[in-house]
């Protein structure tokens, strides 16, 4: 006889599919000095419940992607190509007013800039109250404590009174925790949170990242975590992207990218993270990101590359490899190992080896 609760529990086809899909995403900027392609075949998705890290060096694009899945690139900047398709819906088809309706209740971000990003001429009580008023129908006089609720609920001294400060009289630590009560006050279902607790003390910053896996647990929501420090995403996030010059070089479970990295820059990141923890930035791999009007033609990474030398691979400079699966949910875009006429790759995809 079968189970009662296996019969009750109907089957939801959106189950099976990712909350979000990013699909061959590209995001260029039209400048005066030419096309920036800063977010270049980007593709990822991300299930419900899921806790999916971006990460790579400063103006490699993760912010543009970012808000590229919220509809908020304005010129020079446009969405030229690709997907974004969230619970079924292709948001970059959404009109205006469409999109307006999805922000807060169903998708949310917490800027990285908050203090640009916080309505200067209210009070940051009104701003959270706000959200309950017009997404839930509540009066100010029941919105306004569960305003106040949420500032402590993110760490903010002072709540009640605090609740009555304009933007400009917060400092950046303080402006940043307002953004996050903004960003969670609805429980969205995705949180795209974007350098999340970069100017926060380090206790308030595992307060933050407690609260936000409580609401993921509470809600079973999602996140995109970016962040320059790899320590949080190795202890948040169940996937992670290695993001570098627009687009993807490496992409694996947490556990898998930090035991066995096999992109040379990935590498070179992880050997980075002593440095990450005293300064805050990454700063060891020699060299610099190529700006996005020059990305070079063939691996982006290979001006800074040790294993182009040590193994004399002179396709690196001419063909860009593709991101390719050498294991299953590991995806890798790297000559080393991956064939192309006249090309053999010397490493093997089985063995891992430190490059650097
Ligand atoms: N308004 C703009 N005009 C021209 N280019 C822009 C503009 N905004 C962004 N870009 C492009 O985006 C790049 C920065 O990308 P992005 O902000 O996504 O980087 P990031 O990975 O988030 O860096 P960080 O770690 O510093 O936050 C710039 O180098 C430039 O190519
Ligand atoms: S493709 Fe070549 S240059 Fe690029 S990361 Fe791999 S070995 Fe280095
Ligand atoms: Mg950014």
């Amino acid at each position: 006889m079968p189970c009662p609760c296996h019969e009750s529990a109907k089957h939801n086809p959106m189950s099976d599919k990712p909350l979000l899909e990013v699909k061959n995403l590209k995001t260029h900027f039209f400048t005066e000095e030419g096309v920036a392609r800063t977010v270049d075949e980007v593709s990822f998705t991300i299930a419900a419940g899921e806790v999916f890290g971006l990460v790579g060096e400063s103006g490699c694009g993760k912010t543009v992607t970012a808000h590229s899945i919220m509809g908020i690139i304005r010129p020079p900047g446009q969405q030229v190509g690709g997907e974004i398709i969230f619970k079924g819906i292709a948001l970059d088809r959404l009109d205006e007013r469409q999109f307006a309706a999805l922000r807060g209740e169903e998708l949310a971000m917490i800027f990285q800039d908050p203090q640009v990003r916080l309505n200067p001429v209210f009070k940051i009580g009104a701003q959270i109250a706000e959200l309950f008023e017009i997404q839930r129908g509540m009066k100010r006089s029941e919105a306004w404590p569960l305003a106040v609720e949420l500032l402590e609920r993110v760490g903010l001294p002072d709540p009640e009174e605090r609740a009555h400060s304009y933007a400009h009289e917060l400092s950046g630590g303080q402006a940043q925790r307002v953004m996050i009560a903004l960003a969670i006050a609805l429980e969205p279902e995705l949180l795209i949170a974007d350098e999340p607790t970069t100017a926060l003390d380090a206790t308030i910053q595992a307060q933050i990242l407690e609260l936000l896996e409580r609401l993921a647990e509470r809600r079973q929501s999602a996140m995109l975590l970016i962040t320059h420090d790899l320590a949080v995403v190795a202890q948040r996030a169940d996937r992670v992207a290695v993001m570098y010059a627009g687009h993807f070089l490496e992409q694996a479970g947490v556990q898998t990218l930090f035991d066995r990295p096999m992109h040379p820059y990935t590498q070179g990141l992880l050997n980075a993270m002593p440095d990450v923890r005293a300064s805050g930035a990454l700063v060891s791999i020699p060299g610099t990101v190529p700006e996005a009007h020059h990305w070079p033609a063939g691996c982006r990474f290979a001006p800074r590359c040790p294993a182009r030398k040590k193994y004399k691979l002179e396709i690196c400079e001419i063909v860009q490899p593709d991101l390719i699966e050498i294991a299953p949910d590991h995806l890798v875009r790297c000559w080393l190992y991956q064939a192309h006429p006249g090309h053999q790759p010397p490493l093997s995809t089985e063995e891992h080896t430190w490059v650097w």
